[in-house]
């Protein structure tokens, strides 16, 4: 059944040519044609064809959905009191993940999933129409693969993490958790993954360095899976230069970066994803967009939701973050949030509007994009509904 959208003040296509030239390709007084959960056409309304039905959004802007390419939605208990601490002095190393491995192991199956489909519920009513979710609170062959298995029940998008931190049962005996990391976690892990990831982050007692993240990597590639990485979030770092090499997806973070990290960004097709909740939520200073942007690398922006560097579920209060603090300007947010995190997930049906692409529509109570940032905190963005829904 086809549905001809009316009513469409302004339309963020991501077609530079399907509209103003701009990376937005924005137009206005659009409207457009979704069938068997594809768009079938776009374009000024007053050249629209008809459709079986029609949905009139009386003056809303469109975006394509927001893609959150980056997060940890499959978890026990939370970690409000480290929070506070946070905002009382404490700095975060990552020593806290301890904390939800231990509640996620002892959380059942239905504790987990109920959680995470209520997240997943909360993104979906803040217009984001595709999740990616990692494993990592379980880090053992058993509590790693049922992270997955949950994950796989909200998204194709799912990402092995055991190499999220050494869990403390293998502390000082880093070489035995890299080979089962590496081995029997890998071959248990892989069938339920599209991605590898690791954090690489040798300024955390609790992460891992250089070489141990190669050995994941490599050993995940081998297993079929894309490789992503969490880099250069607490200090620079091996991490981005490690992901250009191995031709990554994404490294994310991107937090402390020196000149060559740049460089190899701007040079490399590995995405530069931003997480700017989690400056917010550690007090950490932000990434500087404007400097990857200006050198050419493709930027992505995320939530992370996870319960401890950043518990929100929440696109439009990254993107503002983005904005306010990043030096983005409000079209750069919002190419990053739906594009550019396509790109971050090698997916071209998601992340623009172009005829072909999934209908996977977010609506914004207002007349612009812009508004995203402009009205902060305001409950404006949600994924439209419509028949038969996107495919
Ligand atoms: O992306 N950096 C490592 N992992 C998560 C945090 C996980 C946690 O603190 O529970 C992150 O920030
Ligand atoms: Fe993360």
């Amino acid at each position: 059944m086809s549905t001809l959208v009316t009513g469409i003040a302004e339309l963020v296509s991501n077609d530079p040519e399907a509209g103003d030239g701009t990376p937005l390709g924005l137009l206005t007084d659009a409207a457009l044609v979704v069938d068997d959960g594809r768009i079938a056409w776009l374009g000024p309304a007053k050249r629209a064809p008809a459709a079986d039905t029609r949905r009139d959004l009386g003056g809303r802007a469109v975006l394509p959905g927001f893609v959150d390419s980056h997060t940890h939605l499959v978890f026990g208990g939370e970690r409000s009191a480290e929070f506070a601490a946070r905002m009382a002095g404490e700095r975060y190393d990552g020593g806290g993940i301890a904390a939800t491995v231990r509640a996620t192991r002892d959380a059942d199956d239905e504790t987990l999933r109920a959680r995470l489909h209520a997240l997943v519920g909360e993104m979906r009513a803040q217009g984001t129409t595709t999740v990616e979710v990692k494993s990592g609170y379980g880090l053992t062959v058993a509590d790693e693969a049922r992270a997955l298995r949950l994950a796989r029940e909200v998204t194709e998008e799912t990402t092995f993490l055991g190499g999220h931190v050494l869990p403390p049962e293998y502390a000082g005996r880093v070489d035995e958790y890299l080979a089962l990391v590496t081995g029997p976690m890998l071959t248990a892990c892989a069938p339920h993954a599209r991605w590898v990831d690791v954090f690489c982050e040798p300024a955390s007692p609790h992460a891992f360095d250089a070489d141990a993240s190669r050995a994941i990597l490599v050993a995940g590639q081998a297993a079929g899976l894309g490789l992503r990485v969490h880099g250069n979030q607490l200090a620079e770092g091996p991490g981005v230069r490690l992901a250009v090499e191995l031709g990554a997806a994404s490294v994310d973070h991107c937090t402390f970066l020196d000149g060559p990290d740049v460089a190899a960004l701007a040079e490399g097709d590995t995405v530069a994803t931003l997480l700017p909740g989690v400056e917010f939520a550690t007090r950490q200073p932000y990434p500087d967009a404007r400097r990857l942007l200006d050198a050419g690398a493709t930027v992505a922006l995320a939530t992370d939701c996870n319960p401890g560097s950043c518990f929100t579920s929440s696109m439009p209060f990254c993107l503002a973050l983005a904005v306010r603090e990043m030096g983005m300007t409000p079209a750069e947010a919002v190419w990053a949030a739906t594009s550019g995190a396509a790109a971050a997930l090698r997916r071209t049906d998601v992340g623009h509007l172009g005829v072909g692409a999934r209908a996977d529509l977010a609506v914004l109570d207002a007349p612009s994009h812009r508004y995203l940032a402009y009205r902060p905190g305001v409950p404006l963005t949600s994924a439209l509904d419509l028949p038969g829904g996107s495919r």
